[in-house]
């Protein structure tokens, strides 16, 4: 059975002794990200954190709690997504990609239950009151200096929402979409929106101010795991997030009709801020804000939201996550991407083996790319492929290597790459959109790539020396020293086998 909620994700947690609530009193006030910091800094990732008594900036108590690091481990990640293996759902997703319609109609037949299984899960409207309005609050009386809204870092410009799926619509074509922003608190009942111009929220934005229309939105805080999960992943515009986690959760979301708008929002949703932005109005500055770099943010120009009512459950959590230098939290949201997203690219571009976006890389300043290499150029056409494909165009660093390599092993991956390199004949540089948050390019958004081919080079290729093999020991020699180990008194902790 899938987790319908934010608490039953909190409970599961529990359940495996993962989870540590704090009772002690905690400012929101920088207090939560030192604690929530040094947990995810430890190996694995550290425990998920419920903080049960947190302080509000005047010092208050806060009535609600704030859960942290939910997501923050490969056990967790996996829960969340009702899975054992993050793997798993790749495989599910390439199992669909390989359906081949068959010719006889029994093949048919055979294939339809699978077709029905992507059917069946579209998100369905609840009918009654959903938890997520068990308290409505509306337009004068919102104050959101009532909720345990943190400051991350020294440095931010203020109180910030992180673990949000933020719901828009295309004025086009109607399509939803989720997607993960941070959202600051500017006033009482005023935030800013920061949606990068690559995002699909910013697009909707865009054509909302074409049209001149104000633009509603919503901002979920909860609900069920994996679409708090499909708000941060790189989704084709045109696939509405909440069907994507109704496939990953086997069962539909359950959505509600907002009270003040005319968006649906996930009803076992903790907490939602409703509003609109109307593009006629000026900009606002957003930021700074430590960002999942490492580095500040510089402030920026965003759309502001004007909220018009908050609803929340009697007993609301209020979820949160820190970004800053990595490894962190996000780390496993982007982990799960990988994973779920591989056999997608692997559509397009079927030489690929693995790929690998290591925790200092951030996704998008380096990726390891492992190909069954079966003509000269390849390790290029492969770069450049990733280049042209959604969100990886803002890759900056692509390495591309061969099918042996463990590119889930960076150190495996930059011992090989290397060593492989000639660097003046193997690097290439190229041009094309940069992240937003890359502080170095020459342009805001728009910069200079590197592609590495760090595979065997062929004689095809111009390379004419002989190409040497890795030293590996021969299997003979291997289970003879494994046959005496126990008798040689070397005790390397169980690592000796
Ligand atoms: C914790 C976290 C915070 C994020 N913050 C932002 C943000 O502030 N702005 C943004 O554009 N993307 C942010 N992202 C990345 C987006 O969620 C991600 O690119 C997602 O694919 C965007 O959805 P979209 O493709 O529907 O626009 C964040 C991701 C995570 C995991």
């Amino acid at each position: 059975m899938a987790l319908d909620s934010l608490r039953a994700l909190i409970e599961a947690i529990a359940a495996r002794g993962d989870l540590v609530r704090v009772d002690h009193p905690v400012s929101i006030d920088k207090e939560i990200t030192e604690i929530a910091d040094r947990c995810m800094k430890s190996p694995g990732g550290g425990p998920a954190l419920l903080f049960t008594r947190p302080t509000l900036a005047g010092g208050a108590p806060s009535r609600y709690p704030v859960a942290v690091n939910l997501f923050g481990s490969g056990p967790r990640m996996a829960l969340a997504l009702g899975v054992e293996c993050l793997d798993e759902i790749g495989e599910r997703i390439a199992a669909l990609l390989h359906l081949k319609v068959p010719d006889t109609l029994l093949g048919k037949l055979a294939l339809l239950p699978q077709l029905a299984e992507v059917a069946k899960f579209p998100p369905k409207t609840a009918g009654g009151r959903p938890a997520c309005q068990e308290v409505v609050i509306r337009e004068g009386d919102v104050d959101l200096a009532q909720f345990p809204v943190p400051v991350c870092w020294p440095e931010d410009g203020g109180p910030y929402i992180t673990l949000a799926g933020v719901i828009t619509r295309d004025p086009g074509s109607g399509t939803r979409n989720v997607g993960m922003y941070r959202v600051q608190v500017l006033g009482k009942n005023e935030l800013a929106m920061h949606w990068q111009r690559h995002k699909v929220g910013a697009a909707h934005w865009r054509a909302m101010a074409e049209r001149g229309e104000r633009m509603p939105v919503a901002i979920a805080l909860g609900g069920d795991p994996a679409s708090i999960y499909a708000a941060s992943a790189p989704l084709p515009p045109t696939i509405d997030e909440f069907l994507f986690a109704g496939f990953l959760r086997r069962e539909p979301v359950r959505l509600a009709k907002a009270v003040t708008s005319d968006l649906d929002v996930p009803a076992e949703a903790e907490i939602v801020l409703e509003g609109y932005i109307d593009p006629r109005e000026e900009l606002v500055l957003e930021g700074p804000f430590g960002d999942h770099t490492g580095f500040y943010s510089l402030a920026d120009y965003y759309p502001k939201v004007h909220v018009t009512a908050v609803t929340l459950r009697t007993e609301a959590i209020w979820p949160h996550t820190i970004v800053g230098r990595p490894p962190m939290e996000d780390y496993w949201l982007g982990h799960a991407t990988e994973r779920i997203f591989l056999p997608l690219l692997k559509l397009t571009i079927p030489e690929i083996v693995d790929m690998h976006m290591p925790a200092a890389g951030i996704f998008h300043n380096l990726v390891f790319v492992s190909i069954d290499k079966q003509y000269p150029g390849q390790a290029y056409k492969v770069m450049n492929g990733l280049w042209g494909q959604g969100l990886m165009s803002l890759a900056k660093v692509v390495i591309v290597l061969d099918r042996d390599v463990n590119v889930q092993d960076p150190q495996e991956a930059w011992w090989v790459a290397l060593n492989h390199i000639d660097p003046e004949r193997d690097v290439r540089f190229t041009m094309g959109p940069i992240d937003v948050l890359d502080h170095s390019s020459r342009g805001f958004t728009f910069g200079s790539k590197m592609g590495i081919d760090a595979t065997r080079k062929w004689k095809e290729e111009g390379f004419t020396r002989e190409w040497p093999n890795r030293i590996v020991m021969d299997a003979e020699t291997k289970r003879r020293i494994d046959a005496m180990w126990g008798e040689l008194g070397i005790d390397l902790g169980g690592r000796g086998r």
